[in-house]
């Protein structure tokens, strides 16, 4: 019997900014300690940009790499698909800062903004635009700058090590009302060039997709709207409603049991036990939700790798960074099967099922 037709990963690359932050980074100033983050999240470190480095020109580094990895030109990519919370600007959208950072033709380029489910939406996005037969070769990028979030003044010198100063009591004391929020991120860029294949088992196989906007007040950022004019106020500035707000405790639950189940779904459409997937690649929000995945699905624990220890949690950005060092140091090898698996602001959440 013929195979279908199929989605290929042919290519992936990452790009990291250069500012490595410690935990206790972090704890000079505002009241925090790599003890807390590390128990809490299991989050060690993470990356940050300065001022000046945004999400589409980190998204467009990890681009040119992916293009490099699949043996291709900027010049064969038919179309581009950019996920992230954290653009440049809110008008263009990333796609098109890309296509011209790195030289593409003037091929069609989507925003989409699926927070942490950014890549599953892109991966299944791409895979149906492969499948209408209108494109060949799609570049998926999910790319983060969450530092724009980060409400510090002075504080930013001693996080980005230019100064051992560390900030006056009432800085400090401005910083930690955020903490609970702001030692969980960091900024990173992945992408991945899918291409049409006539044949062969690899590729995509089964995605699931779920959206509940009844639960969007958990994760979301109050002020900046177009609902409320202006845009944003200087009463919100100095309140931090410009920094998502998040219900830790209730995305924590959700996240822990939704996303075993779109696995066991995705599972079951393609007619596989869990005990035969290779590797199930988690969102990396909290070191103890992926472990809370992989103890639902009764699989061991390596066969379900985790970075959130080195990166924190970069939302769009997360899964092809995972998926390229699982690719990088062999886990990701031919043949194997891949359950992807991401939960996220919207609430968005879903599985793809992927063979190598
Ligand atoms: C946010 C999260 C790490 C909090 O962990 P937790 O174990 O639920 O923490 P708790 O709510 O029990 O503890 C909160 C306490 O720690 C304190 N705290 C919060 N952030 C802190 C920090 N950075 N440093 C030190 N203490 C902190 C709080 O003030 C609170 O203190 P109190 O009990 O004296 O009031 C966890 O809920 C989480 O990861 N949730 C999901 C996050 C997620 O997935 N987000 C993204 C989805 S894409």
């Amino acid at each position: 019997m013929a195979l279908p037709m199929r989605s290929v990963i042919t290519g992936s690359g990452i790009a990291l900014p250069q500012h490595l932050v410690t935990n206790d980074r972090l704890a000079r100033i505002m009241d925090t300690s790599d003890e807390w983050i590390r128990t809490r999240s299991g989050i060690e470190q993470r990356y940050f940009a300065g001022p000046g480095l945004g999400s589409a020109e980190l998204g467009s580094m990890a681009a040119e790499a992916a293009i490099r990895d699949a043996g291709l030109k900027p010049e064969d990519i038919d179309v581009v698909i950019f996920a992230t919370m954290t653009p440049d600007h809110v008008l263009p959208g990333n796609g098109p800062l890309l296509q011209k950072r790195i030289g593409l033709r003037n091929v069609p380029t989507f925003d989409i903004r699926q927070q942490c489910s950014g890549f599953l939406y892109g991966l299944d996005l791409g895979d149906s635009l492969i499948k209408s037969g209108k494109f060949e070769r799609v570049l998926l990028v999910g790319a983060e700058t969450h530092s724009g979030f980060m409400p510090w003044d002075q504080g930013w010198r001693v996080v980005l090590g230019l100064s051992d100063d560390e900030p006056d009591e009432a800085e400090k004391s401005w910083n930690t009302q955020s903490r609970d929020r702001t030692v969980l991120f960091g900024d990173a860029a992945g992408a991945v060039v899918v291409e049409r294949r006539e044949q062969g088992a690899a590729g995509l196989l089964r995605t699931r997709l779920y959206s509940d906007g009844g639960v969007a007040d958990a994760l979301t950022m109050r002020g900046a709207s177009f609902k409320q004019r202006p845009f944003v106020t200087k009463e919100q500035i100095a309140a931090g409603e410009t920094i998502p707000v998040m219900n830790g405790r209730e995305v924590f639950k959700t996240a822990v049991t939704l996303m075993p189940q779109a696995v066991r779904d995705v599972c079951a459409d393609e007619g596989v036990t869990i005990e035969e997937l290779d590797l199930v690649l988690v969102h990396q929000a909290n070191l103890r939700i992926i472990e809370g995945v992989q103890k639902q699905l009764g699989l061991p624990a390596g066969k379900v790798p985790h970075n959130i220890e080195r990166y924190g949690n970069t939302t769009a950005a997360t899964l092809p960074l995972l998926f390229h060092e699982c690719r990088q140091n062999g886990l990701a090898g031919p043949g194997a099967l891949i359950a992807f698996t991401a939960l996220g602001s919207g609430l968005h959440w879903g599985a793809a099922l992927y063979r190598m």
